[in-house]
């Protein structure tokens, strides 16, 4: 599965630009600087993720640009519906088949909730290690964990630059660092892969970081201090990435 990311701000596409070490080269990640409305169709089959809110409108922000570009209030009466009219929380991925309102190869929403309501952003500028990258990697890691096995491009904007308020470095910074390690899993181990999140996130705990762990950071060339003291908030994230990747 690739990888299409789209926002209007260009400030989110720099930050993603500089982030993403070698995935864009390889073609797995592109970045559009646009508007929803004026990307061009490719014939990939897609699912685009929704960044919403707990109730499911889609009045504002990329919900707003989704809601108008498959089919206005009657799409989000669909999307509502789909949701079973129910409270989702933040970070919850609900898969709807696109169906009647499927258009140019997107096949699925993914809503997921990045705010309960627009009213006030969670982010907390004192705590920005688990208000701010955790909740931006835990959404972007289920986007990306949840499109149907035909989805051939994922498309996503900015998460949480928007009315959730994540300062739009943190958030790109986790978004990216989700986004490698996503295509790291064909070549680390799932140990690996689970310890690398638990030192992103600050909750580094030794009874679950297997002996194997360490050997194998050697081997792809990951420094075992640099990563267990890693901050997401000072340290760039190819110091606990392996070389190249
Ligand atoms: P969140 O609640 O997660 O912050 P928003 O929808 O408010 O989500 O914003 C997410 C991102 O969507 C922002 O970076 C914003 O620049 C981008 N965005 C908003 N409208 C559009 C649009 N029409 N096309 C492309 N990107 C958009
Ligand atoms: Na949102
Ligand atoms: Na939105």
């Amino acid at each position: 599965m690739k990888v299409l990311l789209i926002d209007i701000n260009a400030r989110v596409i720099n930050h993603w630009a500089k982030g993403l070490g070698n995935l864009l080269k390889s073609g797995e990640v592109s970045i559009h600087n646009g508007s929803l409305e004026s990307f061009e169709p490719n014939g990939l089959l897609k699912s685009i993720v929704s960044p919403g809110n707990s109730f499911g409108f889609l009045g504002g922000g990329f919900d707003l640009a989704i809601q108008e570009y498959f089919g206005g209030s009657l799409f989000e009466r669909y999307v509502r519906y789909k949701l079973m009219h129910s409270y989702v929380p933040v970070t919850n991925c609900t898969v709807i088949p696109l169906n009647q309102f499927s258009r140019d190869q997107f096949q699925y929403l993914l809503h997921i909730p990045t705010v309960v309501t627009p009213v006030v952003p969670d982010y907390d500028r004192r705590d920005p290690v688990h208000s701010g990258y955790r909740i931006v990697f835990d959404v972007t890691w289920n986007a990306l964990h949840f499109p149907p096995s035909e989805t051939e491009q994922l498309v996503l904007p900015g998460l949480c630059t928007g009315y959730a308020g994540v300062p739009i470095p943190i958030a790109c910074k986790a978004m990216c660092f989700a986004i490698r390690l996503f295509y790291l899993k064909s070549i680390l181990s799932q140990d690996l892969i689970n310890t690398m999140i638990m030192c992103f996130m600050g909750y580094q705990y030794e009874p679950f970081i297997s002996e194997d762990c360490l050997m194998e950071c050697q081997k792809v060339g990951i420094d075992w201090d640099t990563m267990h003291r890693f901050n997401p908030h000072e340290d760039p994230l190819d110091s606990i990435l392996p070389s190249g990747y």
